[in-house]
């Protein structure tokens, strides 16, 4: 069936506390029996997350996740059918941190490191996201290669 492609962007709660390693198991194991993809980009102060997968799936997780008290101010980028998955090879990467390699990729498609949500152009955010994926390890792929 279709395949839906979600990115919101929010910003951590500083009043709950947050284990991302913890998280990022509870995401891998949640994700891979939905055969949902993604990637959580996570800088300190603020998430990038995109779901990828079936419509019912991506939509249900979108709102469980929009409920969750350790982010708030979610704004939807964008939620759309896709041809193919753009992060395949992980139930949910997770790439943190703003380090000057981070930086660069930001630069390569923004002329600055900082998001501003209501007017990032959500493709090329994409691109960033790719580059970043492709500097993480390792995989965890939905369908187990
Ligand atoms: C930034 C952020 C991203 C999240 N992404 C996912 C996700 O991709 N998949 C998922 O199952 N839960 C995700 N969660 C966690 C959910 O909000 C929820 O806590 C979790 O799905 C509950 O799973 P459990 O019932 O197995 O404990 C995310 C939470 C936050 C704060």
């Amino acid at each position: 069936m279709n395949l839906t492609r979600l990115v919101y962007y929010s910003q951590r709660n500083p009043s709950e506390s947050l284990e991302v390693e913890d998280l990022i198991g509870t995401c891998q194991r949640n994700n891979a029996r939905l055969n949902v993809s993604g990637l959580l980009h996570y800088n300190g102060d603020h998430f990038l997350q995109v779901i990828e997968g079936g419509r019912v799936e991506v939509s249900a997780l979108y709102h469980r996740i929009a409920r969750d008290t350790r982010h708030s101010n979610i704004i939807l980028l964008s939620c759309q059918d896709v041809r193919e998955r753009m992060f395949p090879s992980w139930t949910m990467g997770l790439h943190q941190g703003m380090d000057d390699r981070t930086r660069q990729i930001y630069l390569r498609y923004f002329s600055s490191d900082e998001v501003n949500p209501e007017s990032v152009n959500v493709e090329s955010l994409l691109d960033v996201l790719q580059d970043l994926a492709v500097e993480l390890s390792p995989k965890i792929s939905i369908n187990g290669v």
